[in-house]
């Protein structure tokens, strides 16, 4: 199964319960997560974290609107007998210590799906967008969050469509990466440098490689130096982004790995129909 739906009665009444005093009622939403040991690969078993971020959509009088598929997709076979289904290419080999992840990016009614997949370090922890009654939040991310490395999925929609996204003058790439690292609002940066760009062709699709860096200035004043790497494509009606960034101190480390997310990053939109994986609202 690619995936539970799972049902927390408990939760349920609780949220029912403790958010009936102040929440009106299209607000009626509670969440949990899970942790689950488990994961397979190709060839050997290894075990790890992997947070499962349940968010179930519910209302308490009569209107149960919809569950949320649990967790990305992961592990080598299951990722590529998922791509195998929509009559996509399989995955790359996927690098030593890497764990590939598949997720729909858009299930909700105020965005349109993607489906985007990218291969990250296996300790890292992924995050996926939550889906409520009022549409998506959130997006793919994954991270080894204490240590500052990230690796975060961006829709940047102002442009639309671009064709010939290598023909793209730099400016297009300095927006979309600009909207990418400020994507939470409160992220505040300066310094913000693209240092270069190169476009390269995968399987009949185009993305540019970005190399960039910037200053964060972090909520207690701080200025910390950060260097990353991106891949940006344009599929359907916005420009798609992944960005990998972590420390310039710990740039030395990370850039291999860095470099390796970016380069398993690949988005669809086109020529595929994942219309049994949308939320369905009432
Ligand atoms: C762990 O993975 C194995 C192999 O895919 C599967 O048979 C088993 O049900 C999984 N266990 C859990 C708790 O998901
Ligand atoms: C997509 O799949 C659903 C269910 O499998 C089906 O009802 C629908 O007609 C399909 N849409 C297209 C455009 O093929």
């Amino acid at each position: 199964m690619l995936y539970r739906k799972l049902f927390a009665f408990t939760a349920f009444w609780a949220g029912c319960s403790a958010f009936t005093v102040q929440e009106p009622a299209s607000r009626r939403v509670t969440s949990l997560s899970l942790s689950e040991d488990n994961m397979t690969t190709e060839g050997s078993r290894r075990s790890f974290l992997s947070q499962a971020a349940i968010t179930t959509g519910m209302a308490c009088f009569g209107e149960i609107l919809s569950l949320q598929p649990a967790n990305a997709v992961s592990g080598v076979s299951k990722v590529d007998a998922k791509l195998r289904g929509y009559g996509l290419p399989p995955l790359g080999p996927v690098p030593d210590g890497f764990a590939p992840l598949l997720e729909i990016y858009g299930k909700g009614k105020n965005r349109f799906p993607i489906l985007v997949s990218f291969s990250h370090p296996i300790t890292w922890v992924v995050q996926t967008p939550s889906n409520d009654v009022n549409g998506e939040d959130g997006t793919v991310q994954a991270g080894d969050y204490g240590k500052g490395d990230t690796a975060t999925f961006f829709v940047y929609s102002d442009p639309g469509h671009v064709n010939d996204i290598a023909s793209q003058p730099k400016e297009l790439f300095e927006k979309a990466l600009m909207k990418s690292i400020g994507q939470k609002g409160e992220n505040m940066y300066q310094n913000f440098k693209v240092t270069k760009l190169v476009p390269v062709t995968k399987a009949g699709q185009t993305y540019v490689m970005a190399d960039f860096k910037y200053q964060l200035l972090t909520g207690a004043g701080f200025e910390v130096d950060r260097k990353g790497v991106a891949s940006i494509t344009s599929e359907g009606p916005a420009v798609e982004v992944l960005w990998a960034a972590s420390t310039s101190a710990r740039f030395k480390k990370t850039e291999q790995n860095l470099r390796n997310i970016v380069d398993s990053f690949r988005c669809y939109t086109e020529g595929i129909n994942m219309s049994d994986e949308l939320m369905q609202y009432d």
